[in-house]
This record gives structure tokens, C-alpha cells and sequence, in this order.
């Protein structure tokens, strides 16, 4: 039997029926189409195709009034907008509390309860883990990021509370878990998205059943003559294939945070570190240089930032040296710089993977596997890095040409991708 013949047996084994049916029919009765159902595979729940579908077919529309959008004007939405899904009393809050709290408020509403049904448990995120949880990053501006997080989400509790009770007469009906919850799918779900002159954050049900890929198999668009949020296929489909989306062009670490998943490919990821600490890898380099405001720079898996290789070349460039020899200097110097980093962490790449490969055995809770399953992609990131580059410097002296060449498609790859004007996702800041 072939591999693909194999796998194709197990993902009908292990796959469980549709669980989507009594959202297809609250759906349908309003006007939503498609072939896609939800569906779980190996544990993870996920969207599929029913049938064989085109490059370039819609598989799935949901009409705008099916979906809960940011803001809180009421009663004058019709077909054309999505239901702005705020409460008149949280006018005031961030566009993403709002949305919860919408959502807190049609919890017990029969008309949104097939789609709020359809919600899971909220996903595990790191602002939730103990420290000593947190502690398997292995990174400490990650740890803080997450008690950031926390103590965020505590503040806008409390300030729905009072905005709340200023409003109404009684007290505030939901407890801090409620809220946790809420928000938590909020920032996992939500989709930002252009509707003619208005870009909202909508919650569209089925839709936001899809799982994230990089390089998905369908996109999420507005239909504005059908006045629908749609999956167009980007490629032909099988019955059974898997159903994804791009949530956006995000670092591992945003995916981590406001998701709790660690994408397995993901060409916008990066390491981001100080100039200091990458100058504290390259022993002999001037002291007294003022490098505070270049602050952050990026190590991306691909490249790093242009303004490193500038200043590094400053920096290296020796007497003699030729201009080959000088960039291959400073390709070879982040090369160093890459195994620096790596060797700082506490564990290997190879102990992160024996773990992965039995988690159970590790005796660490999920969310912790999923921190382990990040720094993992830190490592292998430099990793990968550190070996481009060390081949660049080779060919760099071979060949400098080509080599710049490569460099060059190298730096700019990243930019040259058409940006997309939709996305997926939250964050605490409010401003996503
Ligand atoms: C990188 O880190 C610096 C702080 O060291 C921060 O100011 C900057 O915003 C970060 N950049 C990105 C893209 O995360």
C-alpha cells in the first residue's frame, strides 16, 4: 500500500463524525452554503471538504447577519454589516472585550446558541500556566509576556464590571472565568476582515473551525454581492481534505500567545535580539560602540535583518579585507551568533524532541509540551539560520555574485509576499 494510500486509511480510522450538523442547519435555514463540515482528526478539530472541490471554488458561505462583528451600534445592521455584538453600556471598552462580552450576553440566546455551542473548551494559552509551567520557554520575555497577559485580562474584567454597573442596576452577571473564556475565543477566532470601506473583526460560525496553515488550501473573503463571508479553495481538494486558512503573517511567539498552538512551518517567524547580545557572540568587537537605538534586531529562518548585516559589516571589516571576504565575514559571524544562542538554552533540540516524542513520559502538563514545542522551533530556527549563512559565506568566496544574489532574495523574500489585507487573530493590546 502507498504511504499516501496509508494515510489516508488512518485519517478515516481515527476521524470522528461531523460534528458540525446542528450548525449547518441553523446556517443553512439562514442562508449559509457550502460543502465543508467540521471534523476531528487525531484529536484536533479541524474543517474538511464533503466532496471534490476546483481551485478557485467557493466551499463555504456565511451570511453576514450570521456573524457577531466589533463595535456595539444595534438594530440598524440589516443583511448588509454583521450584527455589531457589544453591549450599548461597553462603548467605551477595547473592540475585543466587546466582542466577549457579545458573547457572554447571547450565550443563553436560542438564537446563537447552535453557533456558540460549537466553541470547545478555550484553548490552553500560556497566561493561564503556573510559573513553573512557564518556566519550560526557557525564555524570560516570554514568561513575562504571559503574566502581562494575565494581569491585562484582570484589569478589563474589572473595568466591564464597573462600566457595567454604572449602566444597569444590578450586578454584574458573569464571574472572571466567564470572561477568561469568552475573550480567550475571541482572540483565537476572530477574523479581521475589509468590507468595502470598513475593515471589522468578525466571528463568523463554521468558518472559525479552520485550522492554520502557512500555506493553506483556502482563503477567507467578502462576498459583498452576496453579503457573505466565504473559503474560496486555493488549490483542487479531495473529500476529506483538510480545510485551512492563514491566520496571518505572525511570529511563532503571537501564534503562542493568543492561540495556543505552535504553528509546525511558519516562513514569518523570527528570534528577535539586542544588538549587545549579538556583538556579546563576537569576542573583539569595539565595546564602545553606542547600539541602543538599534534596539531589537530580527533573526528570521531565512535571514536576518538588513540593518544587522550593515552594522556588522561596519564592525568586522578588517583591513585587507576584500568585499567578499568581508561579507563572508559577517555571514560567518551570524552564523556564530546562531550557535551562541542555541547553546544558552538549558536543554538541546535533541532532548525538546525525545520529549515531543512521548510527552506523556515527560510527566508535563500540555500547555507546558506546547512551551517545549515552541522553544524547539526557537532552536530550530537558529539552527537553520546559522547554516544558510555559513553556506552563504562559502559561496560568497566562490562566487560572489550569485551569492549576493541569493542574499539578496534572501532579505527581501519576506516583503515581496503579497500582503494580505485579511487576517486572522487577537491580542491584548487591543490595537490587532
Ligand atoms: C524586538 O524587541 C524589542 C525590544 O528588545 C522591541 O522593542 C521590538 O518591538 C521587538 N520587535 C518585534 C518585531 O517584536
Amino acid at each position: 500500500m502507498s504511504f499516501r494510500k496509508r494515510a489516508q486509511l488512518l485519517v478515516l480510522l481515527v476521524a470522528g463524525p461531523a460534528f458540525t450538523e446542528p450548525l449547518w442547519q441553523w446556517l443553512s435555514e439562514r442562508g449559509g452554503d457550502g460543502c465543508v463540515e467540521g471534523k476531528s482528526v487525531g484529536g484536533l478539530r479541524g474543517l474538511a471538504v464533503k466532496k471534490a472541490v476546483k481551485k478557485g471554488e467557493v466551499i463555504l458561505q456565511v451570511p453576514l447577519r450570521c456573524t457577531l462583528g466589533d463595535g456595539c451600534k444595534r438594530g440598524d445592521s440589516g443583511d448588509e454589516t454583521p450584527v455589531a455584538a457589544g453591549p450599548d453600556w461597553a462603548k467605551k471598552l477595547p473592540w475585543n472585550v466587546q466582542l466577549a462580552l457579545g458573547v457572554l450576553e447571547r450565550q443563553k440566546d436560542p438564537e446563537w446558541s447552535a453557533f456558540l455551542d460549537s466553541w470547545s473548551a478555550a484553548p490552553a494559552l500560556p497566561k493561564d500556566l503556573e510559573e513553573e509551567e512557564l518556566e519550560e520557554a526557557q525564555d524570560e520575555d516570554l514568561e513575562v509576556k504571559a503574566g502581562g497577559t494575565f494581569f491585562w485580562l484582570e484589569d478589563r474584567y474589572e473595568d466591564a464590571r464597573e462600566a457595567y454597573e454604572a449602566a444597569q442596576s444590578n450586578s454584574f452577571p458573569w464571574s472572571e472565568e466567564d470572561f477568561r473564556w469568552a475573550l480567550a475565543h475571541v482572540w483565537s477566532r476572530c477574523l479581521r476582515l475589509d468590507l468595502g470601506s470598513q475593515r471589522r473583526r468578525l466571528l463568523v460560525p463554521l468558518l472559525d473551525l479552520g485550522n492554520h496553515d502557512s500555506n493553506p488550501s483556502a482563503s477567507f473573503e467578502h462576498l459583498p454581492s452576496e453579503r457573505a463571508v466565504c473559503l474560496v479553495a486555493l488549490r483542487d481538494m479531495q473529500p476529506e481534505d483538510a480545510v485551512t486558512y492563514s491566520y496571518g503573517e505572525h511570529p511563532n511567539e503571537h501564534f503562542l500567545l493568543y492561540y495556543g498552538f505552535v504553528p509546525a512551518e511558519n516562513p514569518y517567524d523570527f528570534v528577535n535580539v539586542t544588538f549587545s547580545k549579538v556583538l556579546s557572540f563576537l569576542p573583539g568587537y569595539d565595546e564602545t560602540l553606542d547600539l541602543k537605538e538599534f534596539g531589537g534586531v530580527l533573526l528570521r529562518a531565512n535571514a536576518p535583518d538588513v540593518s544587522l548585516l550593515q552594522v556588522l559589516h561596519a564592525v568586522l571589516r578588517e583591513a585587507g579585507d576584500d568585499d567578499a571576504a568581508a561579507q563572508a565575514r559577517v555571514l560567518r559571524a551570524i552564523a556564530q551568533v546562531c550557535r551562541g544562542l542555541e547553546q544558552e538554552y538549558p536543554t538541546t533540540a535533541e532532548e525538546d524532541e525525545a520529549i515531543l516524542r512521548d510527552p506523556s513520559k515527560s510527566g508535563l502538563s500540555a500547555g507546558a509540551v506546547t512551551l517545549v514545542q515552541w522553544r524547539l522551533s526557537r532552536k530550530q530556527l537558529l539552527r537553520r539560520l546559522g547554516k544558510s549563512m555559513e553556506e552563504l559565506a562559502k559561496l560568497m568566496e566562490e562566487d560572489q555574485e550569485l551569492a549576493e544574489r541569493k542574499l539578496k532574495a534572501a532579505v527581501t523574500g519576506r516583503s515581496s509576499t503579497a500582503r494580505r489585507a485579511a487576517a486572522r487573530g487577537g491580542g491584548s493590546s487591543g490595537s490587532l
